[in-house]
């Protein structure tokens, strides 16, 4: 049987294929107070770019332009994100007053004088403030310096005349800030002089709600909903959310990174699977200190050597895929009572009248399991069948597979086998699809790859 890369490396998931922002949120002082750097920030895109069990999470937001400890020199998250080629969502911090605004607004000046288009080719948006308006609000129980809507305007007003006429001018403006404020009419105006709305929500804070892990998924989205209804069309991006992995109980939110793993999986998989811009709180918190709650996806140490505290795969077996992405290495599929994967082969025209061969690759057991890219998590099988649904341009979503023929099976998935499901003659020049069901309990989910061969492939022969 003869092994064909390009057939290989057009196998595509169905899912995780996506166009919309991924990145974290990331301040620009330790927790000691001590500004971090530019090999801080480095250090963090890159960190953040190599989580196992992710793909592009390759932008950050920033609160400030400023360099912390200084009075408007230039953040030096800038010059790292260029040197990574991570992208910006720009802050301007708006709560201390128009000389404060100031200087956020000359050391975005100076910026794009000093790095031109290396700097503005990377910016998707600019924040005018941040949480401004809870902080002002009966939430935020008056815990001032906020800032009042009318100020705010102004604020995008003069935001939107410095950048007026600099490589900067195409910058989409928008304002940071917690759901609640936009449901609230008074701040009607802020909305109304935006391009995009930012949305931080966090269920574990809503004290008042019935809060539990259960119900995060839930209070989540009602609050998306809500600030979709309420920002008259504008596209809302989820600026921060996220689950904490340790500190108090809050109501019925418990800190935990299992529980953080269900956020993870109802809430920032659905996003990443719905297309919404989203900056996840948070890559580290607990640099230099020990915040609580904290909400740090990987524990306090060397960020390149810690590993994260829960698992950051999402299931595969999702919504509004888009199959016209292919894709070779790197994509996660996760296989489970509840959950199967849909792949998609692009089986070239020269290969007619050829016999395709199905096969399932499993490597060798991993001698660090937690390195591993791929987890088998309860044992069991896998049953192949083939996905009615081939029109190479339509979405197929879960619900939408439709009719599936049985192709082939394996009762016992083990380490080091391949396992050959079926051959059959190739639909040459055509996309086919097969999907993989767990059987048997079956749980695992791994990153399809080709170095050594892992997941389901397609050769020729
Ligand atoms: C509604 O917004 C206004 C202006 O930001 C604020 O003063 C007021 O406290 C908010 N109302 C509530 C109930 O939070
Ligand atoms: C949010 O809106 C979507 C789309 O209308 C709907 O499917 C979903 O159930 C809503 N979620 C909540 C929690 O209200």
């Amino acid at each position: 049987m003869r092994f064909t890369p390009s057939v290989v490396a057009s196998a595509a998931l169905l899912s995780t294929a996506n166009a919309a922002i991924k990145g974290f949120n990331y301040g620009a002082q330790f927790n000691n107070d001590a500004a971090k750097t530019l090999a801080d920030f480095e250090y963090e895109f890159n960190a953040a770019k190599n989580l196992p069990g992710t793909d592009s999470w390759t932008s950050a937001r920033l609160y400030t332009m400023i360099q912390h400890g200084t009075q408007n020199t230039v953040i030096e998250a800038i010059q790292a994100a260029i040197n990574t080629k991570t992208t910006l969502l720009l802050g301007l911090w708006a709560s201390a007053g128009q000389e404060s605004f100031n200087n956020e607004i000359t050391a975005l000046k100076a910026a794009i004088a000093q790095y031109g288009t290396a700097f503005t080719d990377l910016v998707v948006g600019i924040s005018v403030g941040s949480e401004d308006l809870y902080r002002i609000s009966a939430d935020g129980a008056g815990g001032n310096p906020g800032t009042q809507p009318d100020v705010l305007v102004d604020y995008i007003k003069q935001t939107r005349d410095a950048i007026a006429g600099t490589s900067l001018s195409g910058a989409k403006l928008g304002h940071v800030d917690t759901w609640q404020v936009y449901v609230n009419a008074s701040n009607n105006a802020v909305i109304d002089n935006l391009d995009w709305i930012g949305m931080d929500a966090y269920p574990y804070f809503q004290s008042s709600f019935a809060n539990g892990i259960g119900a995060g998924g839930d209070l989540f989205f009602d609050a998306y909903n809500q600030t979709v209804a309420a920002t008259k069309g504008k596209p809302v991006w989820v600026t921060e959310t996220g689950w904490p992995v340790s500190g108090e109980t809050v109501n019925q939110a418990v800190p935990s990174a299992d529980n953080a793993r269900i956020y993870w999986e109802d809430v920032t998989c659905k996003l990443v699977n719905d297309n919404v811009n989203l900056y996840y709180y948070i890559l580290q918190d607990v640099q230099w200190g020990n915040p609580s709650p904290s909400f740090g996806i990987k524990p306090g140490g060397d960020l390149a050597q810690v590993s994260p505290l829960f698992d950051l795969s999402c299931p595969a077996a999702a919504k509004n895929a888009d199959p016209s992405k292919v894709i070779g290495n790197g994509y996660v599929a996760q296989l489970s009572p509840t959950m199967s994967t849909v792949f998609v082969f692009d089986v070239r025209p020269e290969d007619q009248g050829k016999t395709c061969n199905l096969a399932f690759h499993m490597p060798p057991a991993s001698p660090w399991p937690d390195m591993s890219p791929v987890k088998i998590r309860s044992p069991g099988g896998i049953i192949v069948s083939s996905v009615g649904q081939q029109a190479a341009s339509a979405e197929i979503s879960a619900n939408d597979v439709g009719s599936s023929n049985f192709v082939g099976w394996v009762p016992s998935i083990q380490p080091a086998n391949q396992y050959n499901i079926a051959s059959v003659p190739c639909a040459a020049g055509q996309r086919v699809a097969y999907q993989i069901e767990s059987t048997g309990g079956l749980t695992m989910d791994f990153f399809q790859m080709t170095v050594p061969p892992l997941g389901l492939f397609m050769s020729v022969s």
